[in-house]
């Protein structure tokens, strides 16, 4: 049977771990041909031998506008043209109102809204016709939560460019839409946090969730890849929710 994404060229950014490394493994069994981007060297490394015979492994930070130039003109050389770009690298720091932590708010409006406006940018001319955008936004873009008004902030900026992005790209026959997970089991939580801290997080928003339970990288992937394929052919502009029912009940 033919897979969902025969013969398409995807970039994943922030495909090194995580939502990212389940959807190169997702869209290349769906028969894509995938690029995937991380900043760090190490886990680049490290990808690059776990998505060895998958995904080429790119080391890309986000928000550099030279970087990201440069892997899309690569993507033009190496495959002609581009057909998936889902949008997902980002990072999650919280920091009270109170503390005033300037260093954080610009850090993370740095990549999780600046990196995919640059990319959006940088990918549109070597877009092929039919091609799909898939921003990875969050639920919280929707949610009060305490501590997160930086990142939920650029999530809500994110879902307005999904919005924006799709209206300028329409022309091109190229679609853009959001994916809006709830909290997920992909180690994001456990950057920079002890185990107890951890532990004490997930175990309230698990409280919060009526699946009680985390979602799985591999449950926010096939979302982008309902967005990235022909399944979704009439949607643009959209965001699907993929949060246990964390938002709505
Ligand atoms: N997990 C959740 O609960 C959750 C919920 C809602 C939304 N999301 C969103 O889902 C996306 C993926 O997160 P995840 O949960 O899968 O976490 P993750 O495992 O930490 O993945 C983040 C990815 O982004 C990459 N990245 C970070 N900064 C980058 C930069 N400057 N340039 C290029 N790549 C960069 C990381 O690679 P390097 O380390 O190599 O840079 C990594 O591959 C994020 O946008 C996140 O906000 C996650």
């Amino acid at each position: 049977m033919k897979g969902k994404l025969e013969g398409k060229v995807a970039v994943i950014t922030g495909g090194t771990s995580g939502i990212g490394l389940a959807a190169a493994r997702l869209f290349h069994a769906e028969g894509a041909r995938v690029v995937v981007t991380g900043s760090n060297p190490a886990t680049v490394e490290k990808a690059r031998a776990e998505l060895r015979d998958i995904a080429d492994v790119v080391q890309s930070d986000a928000s550099d506008i030279a970087q990201v130039r440069a892997l899309f003109e690569k993507v033009k050389q190496n495959f002609g043209g581009l057909d998936v770009l889902f949008l997902n690298a980002g990072i999650s720091k919280t920091s009270p109102l109170a503390a005033l932590d300037e260093a954080l708010f610009d850090e993370v409006f740095r990549i999780n809204v600046k990196g995919p406006w640059l990319a959006l940018g940088a990918a549109l001319p070597v877009f092929r016709r039919g091609g799909a955008v898939v921003l990875n936004t969050s639920m919280t873009n929707r949610k009060g939560m305490p501590g997160s008004s930086a990142y939920s902030a650029s999530k809500a900026a994110l879902r307005s460019m999904a919005r924006t992005a799709a209206a300028e790209f329409a022309e091109y026959g190229v679609r853009v839409n959001a994916v809006s997970p709830g909290p997920t089991d992909s180690g994001i939580i456990a950057k920079g946090r002890t185990p107890e801290a951890v532990s004490a997080i997930e175990k309230a928003l698990i409280a919060q969730i009526p699946l009680r339970r985390l979602g799985r990288p591999e449950e926010i992937a096939r979302a982008a890849l309902f967005l990235a394929s022909e399944d979704s052919s009439f949607m643009t502009g959209e965001e699907i929710v993929v949060d246990g029912g964390m938002t709505s009940l």
